[in-house]
């Protein structure tokens, strides 16, 4: 009825070098997309090293990095071309000694394990492509430092965007994504605790995991 639906193309928006440049100029035009996350990073008031995982472009990398100096962000990202693009905007920006690119898969275990510990682990609308999340949430947790903060922040799978019968990257994204219950079950499963999901205007939320 309600289920969550994955389009066979979902990824194809971004299969070239010039997606990923639409993306990053979108992203700039549109930075409150990036809103609720932002003043939630302002609360949770964390220094030292950060993970941003599924960083595409690195639009918010860099907003990060200037508004807070002191921190160093690791900004790990599937597709080459997005971290192209990110290398780029991180050297215009002149931040090449605190914002560090790699490339890599979220699911890939010894991957994630070798890139060490993070006093924030962050990603933003990304969790919806990833194939095997609750494998990805296993790497971010253990990629926390204890006392640290692993923070992930989607859509939400509105039913009243759910149904709206248009496909194109933003209404497929909404249906690929997750209710805060399937996500609450997901860690309780896999044994992570100490988590908090808050629902963001209009239709995102926020999934905060202290380790
Ligand atoms: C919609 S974009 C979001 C980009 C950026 N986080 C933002 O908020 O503007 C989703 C990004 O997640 C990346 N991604 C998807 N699956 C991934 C995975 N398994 N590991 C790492 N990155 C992934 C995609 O390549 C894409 O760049």
């Amino acid at each position: 009825m309600f289920k969550r639906v994955t389009e066979s193309n979902q990824d194809d928006f971004f299969s070239s070098i010039d997606d990923a440049r639409n993306y990053a100029e979108s992203a700039k035009k549109s930075m409150m997309r990036y809103k609720a996350f932002l003043a939630n990073l302002q609360s949770l008031d964390i220094k030292g090293k950060y993970l941003e995982v599924g960083a595409g472009p690195g639009i918010l990398t860099v907003e990060i990095a200037r508004t807070y100096p002191e921190v160093e962000i690791t900004a790990l990202e599937l597709l080459p071309d997005m971290v192209t693009v990110g290398r780029e905007y991180v050297a215009e920006n002149k931040l090449d000694n605190r914002i560090k690119f790699v490339v890599g898969d979220v699911e890939d275990e010894q991957f994630i394990h070798s890139l060490g510990e993070f006093d924030l682990v962050y990603s933003t609308y990304s969790l919806h492509h990833w194939t095997n999340p609750d494998k990805a949430a296993v790497n971010l947790y253990s990629a926390v430092n204890r006392g640290g903060m692993l923070y992930i922040y989607d859509l939400r799978r509105l039913w009243w965007l759910y149904w709206i019968p248009i496909k194109n990257g933003f209404f497929n994204s909404i249906r690929a994504s997750y209710l805060p219950d399937e996500i609450k079950l997901m860690l309780r499963k896999l044994g992570i605790q100490n988590t908090e999901i808050q629902k963001e205007f209009p239709f995102m939320h926020s999934i905060f995991v202290k380790k």
